[in-house]
């Protein structure tokens, strides 16, 4: 993260700035306490939740878990990258960055920040063009008939491609960027005597952004019904459509705040989404979803609702791609739309209320498949086969005996069938699908067990009171916390004790970004009652108890699983194993 900026240079850069004073610049803040409060850029709230303490020269916010240092506040606000973010501070500060800092030239990271930079000034020239340029009229109008605002075209950046083949290459020409570049980046196609010309024309221009913001490639409408109808960037070094979902870099702070993303079909979609206020929707840029994008997506949440074109959603392609989400631990629902309409016509219609109404009314992937599979007809066996995969993916108890009882029901089957054919699924499913634990571990900021609970408050306490590192490193060992995000902030506090009992915010920007919002959590929350230190050991306890609770729950069921084939030695093992744990404290 540190990028090749010296850390020393950073840390003076850092030193140079106060939070208050920066945040000051662009978000209304008022004392309250030691601290002071605002309303949060990040997303839309009344009452105000984001909180910059002087004291600790962080940020956090309440409402939807933004949090971080100087850095990562610019880094949010301006969608820059830290070696960006540190440089402008560093002119604030009149600090001298040395220049050969920066991603060397040529290395990967260069030529992603020179595509940026060059798709950047390209949204730029198409969005001028079209707010601008006469010729760019009946492109204007084109947007007002399908009742985009001018804001929204803002927001979105929109722009318009005319109809020349070298309007584009010539612009670029003039800003010295290179043919090659050009062509790399799918901005122009190579003609057949090697003469480049504009790959966009006469088109409405939908630049796509990376979820940090960045414009990595654009898709183009035609304004009529010729075809084809969108023409978009081909992969390039930094377009990817697998690894992309449009409008994320505007959704993330609502998807977090809601809790849930809508997933649509459509660019369109999406921009009238926003422009009704319903800020948590992002599009899958027309294909099916990938674990990639689920990946991505599992930064923010693990709740989705799916709301694509009623023909759409019961493609089995589709399909797929919502099985996929589940089994990396998304809790999938799906809209149906009525009257065969998409979002962008439904919302336009009929406005965010009703929506809203429409996606209260979301059913679960194993509901719709039920539904749409009743509806096509077939046979029992192969319906049942159909959702097995969706009972097998749930995570929980209590809503997988939920999810069987309603399987038995609308295939008429027994209850026990269903039990039965599913642990048979499951026995063979190991092979056949492996677990993506990686992808579906849990999202960080979400913390409700009292395991996760005490790990949580653990590693707070040892951020205020590093003297106890020792103590709870003997009782707690390797496996400690199992949390992945605490963890890597429990590992680096173990790395580098002496650095954090100096200051946290000097060193939160080598974390990823999810956790630096999380240890802005872990300084900012308040640790109830007098004295916290006491409770370190009752929460020690309460995680050691957990780990003993789990080791036997796993040895009692090896157990079963030996004395069904009968494994004495086995059995003799497991069984003075459970009376060792009998004895651990
Ligand atoms: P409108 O027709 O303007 O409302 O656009 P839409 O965004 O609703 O498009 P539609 O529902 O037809 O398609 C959904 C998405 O699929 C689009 O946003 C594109 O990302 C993609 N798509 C649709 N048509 C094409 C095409 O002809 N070529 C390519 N490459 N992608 C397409
Ligand atoms: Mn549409």
């Amino acid at each position: 993260m540190g990028g090749l900026i010296p850390a020393d240079v950073v840390e003076s850069v850092r030193l140079a700035t106060d939070i208050v004073q920066l945040i000051g610049e662009y978000v209304r803040l008022e004392k309250k306490g030691k601290n002071y409060v605002g309303s949060c850029p990040f997303h839309q709230e009344r009452d105000p939740s984001f909180t910059v303490s002087p004291e600790k020269q962080i940020f956090y916010c309440f409402g939807c878990g933004a949090g971080g240092n100087v850095f990562r506040f610019l880094m949010l606000y301006e969608n820059l990258t830290f070696p960006e973010a540190v440089r402008r501070l560093a002119d604030r500060a009149g600090i001298v960055v040395p220049r050969f800092s920066g991603p060397r030239e040529g290395s990967r990271a260069w030529l992603e920040e020179q595509a940026w930079e060059i798709n950047a000034m390209v949204r730029d020239f198409y969005h001028h063009f079209l707010t601008h340029r006469p010729e760019a009229r009946e492109a204007r109008n084109y947007l007002e008939k399908r009742g985009v605002s001018r804001h929204t075209q803002g927001i979105f950046q929109l722009g318009y491609a005319p109809p020349g083949w070298d309007t584009l290459l010539q612009f670029l020409a003039s800003r010295n960027c290179s043919y090659r570049q050009a062509v790399e980046l799918g901005l122009l196609v190579m003609g057949e005597r090697g003469k480049p010309y504009d790959r966009f024309r006469n088109r409405l221009i939908f630049p796509i952004c990376n979820a940090q913001g960045r414009v990595v490639g654009f898709g183009g409408r035609v304004l009529d019904d010729s075809h084809p109808k969108y023409l978009n960037t081909p992969e390039t070094m930094v377009f990817n459509k697998r690894q992309l979902l449009f409008g994320l870099h505007l959704a993330r702070a609502a998807i977090r705040e809601k809790g849930y993303a809508i997933i649509m079909e459509g660019y369109m979609d999406v921009i009238t989404a926003h422009q009704h206020g319903i800020h948590n929707a992002v599009a899958s840029l027309g294909t099916s979803l990938t674990a990639e994008q689920g990946s991505l997506l599992s930064r923010y949440t693990k709740d989705v609702v799916i709301a694509y074109d009623t023909d759409a959603a019961g493609v089995a392609a589709t399909i797929r791609g919502l099985d996929l989400l589940q089994q990396l631990g998304f809790r999938v629902r799906v809209v149906t739309i009525p009257e065969g309409k998409d979002p962008d016509e439904y919302i336009r219609q009929h406005g965010k209320e009703k929506w809203q109404q429409l996606v209260e009314t979301a059913t679960s992937l194993l509901d719709y498949k039920l539904s749409r599979a009743a509806e096509k007809g077939g046979d029992t066996a192969t319906l049942l086969a159909q959702v097995l995969p969706n009972l097998a993916a749930m995570s929980g108890e209590v809503e997988r005996e939920e999810g069987i009882k309603r399987v038995a029901a609308r295939l008429s089957l027994s209850w026990e069938a269903v039990k039965d054919a599913l642990q048979r699924f499951n026995k063979n499913a190991g092979k056949k699908w492996p677990n993506p634990d990686k992808i579906a571990k849990k999202k960080h900021n979400i913390i409700e067990d009292a395991r996760s609970k005490a790990e949580f408050m653990v590693v707070k306490l040892l951020l205020q009171y590093p003297g106890y590192l020792t103590e709870v490193r003997r009782e707690l060992g390797e496996s400690f916390p199992r949390d992945p995000g605490l963890r890597q902030i429990y590992q680096f506090i173990c790395r580098n004790e002496e650095a954090v009992r100096v200051d946290p915010a000097a060193w939160m920007h080598e974390l990823d970004e999810e956790g630096q919002y999380l240890l802005s959590r872990l300084l900012m929350e308040k640790v109830p009652g007098e004295d916290p230190v006491k409770i370190i050991p009752d929460l020690v306890y309460t995680i050691k108890r957990n780990n003993v609770q789990e080791q036997r729950e796993k040895l009692v069921q090896e157990l079963a699983e030996a004395e069904r084939v009968g494994d004495r030695g086995r059995i003799v093992r497991i069984l003075s194993d459970l009376q060792d744990l009998l004895h651990t404290r």
